[in-house]
């Protein structure tokens, strides 16, 4: 089943096979007594979480313990006392009588429960002590150096492997007023043997600049691996597999999504969602309605989670916004970007830079856009985007026709398949509503009469206007046809004299 609001593992999670391998041989490495570290780098949702869930299923025989630094008030030493506290709830599991996370954090008597724990008296007196003064010291570093060591102490003690899996680790970086932690979190860690450690974040730059940089204390001690939308049969798997019973999406309507939207798992998976819920058979009018659904929609989810990365990144700033906008349609130069906002190339320079994660530098030196399903959905806000659905998804003959009504100023949708209509697409401006039959033929076209009845009984229920638009195959013209200016017979025939010269005049 499709599930798009936590991190997966086991039959629900996909692909993924070389990231797999690495993190095997990773943990194969620390049995084998060499503990490396990993950093797990890509964008927001892209499946960081689930990879370390999934590995944490399937290496049995060592204790994945993970920890987010937004787990902890502002991220900062304390979640070392976290990773501590789940190391020892983690390692002691079933002589501990509770957890001792839990104990601490609701300030219960911690000692009471280590003294009820079986075999915590014949561990070493330091790991001992240290393990006591979880639920009460303050954190200074020398703590911190001893919540650092304690899952290496202790793995030593019990004879264990552990792998410390630490999410928004960039967040560390930036604890504020004290000084950088970082040297000291290096220092201790360089010394276990028995901890292998896997740091991941969606803040690319941050994280990147925190592992891979010389200045940085961990500099070359990080392997880095980068977590990127999925491979396109991979996407498509993922479609077909994860339907509900009875609900099938064929492969070559999950080709058309991916082809629409690429391979980021999340958004398959809320495309896949959307696209389920609706009575099966699926066809491509389903496809249509889904994507607009969820993206081409103001309330649509993945529409709502785009708002969300475009506020949060460009904030009130026009600027940012024009910059961001600009990339939308592609890759572009400095110079290209600067001419679009009128400001200078240095200025340009530095808003591009501020838009952080959101855009990378391409070979040639140009910036794109690093998600293209946002360029997607900043072209479809702009004042006359709403014909880009119909670019992305529709027939060469929708796209005509929606483009040409988008520069007359109508906002187009897809009709609702949830009311099975008899229409392509509606056609919205201000108060009044067209709706259209879209074919690619040269005129006359033909109706069956019951096909030609269900458009006007739906038009008369709805109270909408409605044409027939012809897309001539030849030279791409785009004719409305006025349905109450047709030849009636044993079928409908609609020609030359059906033709509507200017098709706003006519709506009023
Ligand atoms: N391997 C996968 N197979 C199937 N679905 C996946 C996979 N990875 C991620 N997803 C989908 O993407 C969603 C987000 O995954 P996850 O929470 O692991 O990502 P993340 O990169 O940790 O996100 P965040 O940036 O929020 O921390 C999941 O709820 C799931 O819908
Ligand atoms: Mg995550």
């Amino acid at each position: 089943m499709f599930q798009s609001s936590q991190p997966v593992h086991g039959d629900a999670f996909h692909d993924r096979a070389s990231e797999l391998a690495r993190l095997e041989a990773f943990v194969a490495a620390l049995r084998a007594g060499a503990a490396r570290w990993i950093a797990l780098i890509g964008p927001r949702k892209i499946g960081k979480t689930s990879l370390i869930v999934e590995l944490s299923r399937r290496a049995t025989d060592v204790a994945v313990i993970a920890v987010d630094t937004q787990e902890v008030a502002q991220p900062s030493l304390e979640v070392f006392r976290l990773c501590a506290l789940r190391t020892v709830d983690r390692l002691l599991a079933g002589a501990l009588p509770r957890s001792l996370e839990i104990a601490v954090a609701s300030q219960d008597d911690v000692d009471g429960v280590l003294d009820a724990t079986p075999g915590f008296a014949a561990l070493p007196e330091r790991v001992r002590s240290t393990i006591r003064a979880l639920g009460r010291a303050e954190m200074t570093d020398d703590f911190a150096r001893l919540c650092l060591d304690l899952p290496e102490r202790l793995a030593e003690a019990l004879e264990r492997r552990v792998v410390i899996a630490i999410d928004e680790f960039q967040e560390l970086a930036t604890t504020g007023k004290r000084a950088d932690p970082l040297p000291l979190v290096r220092s201790t860690w360089q010394r276990h043997k028995r901890v292998g450690y896997v740091v991941s974040g969606s803040g690319r730059t941050m994280l990147e600049e925190l592992v891979a940089r010389k200045h940085s204390p961990f500099f070359q001690h990080f392997d880095l691996m980068y977590v990127g939308p999925f491979a396109e049969a991979d996407a498509i798997e993922l479609l077909v597999a994860e339907c509900p019973p009875g609900r099938r999406i064929p492969a070559a309507l999950a080709r058309r999504v991916v082809a629409a939207i690429g391979g980021h798992p999340f958004y398959l998976q809320l495309v896949g969602e959307t696209l389920t819920a609706g009575d099966p058979p699926y066809d491509e009018a389903d496809v249509k309605d889904a994507l607009q659904r969820v993206l081409f929609s103001r309330m649509g989810r993945l529409a709502l989670y785009l708002q969300l990365v475009y506020e949060r990144a460009v904030g009130r700033s026009a600027y940012l916004a024009g910059a961001l906008d600009a990339l939308a349609d592609g890759p572009a130069r400095v110079t290209d970007v600067s001419k679009r906002l009128g400001a200078s190339s240095g200025d340009t320079a530095r808003y591009l830079e501020r838009l952080g994660d959101l855009v990378r530098r391409t070979d040639d030196g140009r910036y794109q856009l690093d998600d293209p399903v946002l360029g997607l959905w900043l072209r479809w806000r702009r004042p006359g985007g709403s014909a880009v659905p119909m670019g992305l998804i529709g027939d060469a003959a929708e796209k005509e026709v929606a483009t040409h009504l988008a520069r007359l100023g109508f906002e187009l949708v897809y009709q609702a398949r949830a009311s099975r209509g008899a229409f392509d697409l509606l056609a919205l401006r201000g108060t009044t509503t067209l709706a259209l039959q879209v074919k690619r033929s040269a005129l006359p076209l033909r109706f069956e009469r019951a096909a030609w009845q269900r458009m006007a009984a739906d038009a008369d229920r709805f109270g909408w206007r409605w044409v027939v638009a012809a897309v001539d195959p030849d030279d791409g013209a785009v004719r409305f046809l006025d349905p109450g200016a047709v030849r009636r017979g044993k079928e409908i025939r609609v020609g030359d004299a059906a033709v509507i010269e200017h098709v706003l005049e006519w709506l009023t």
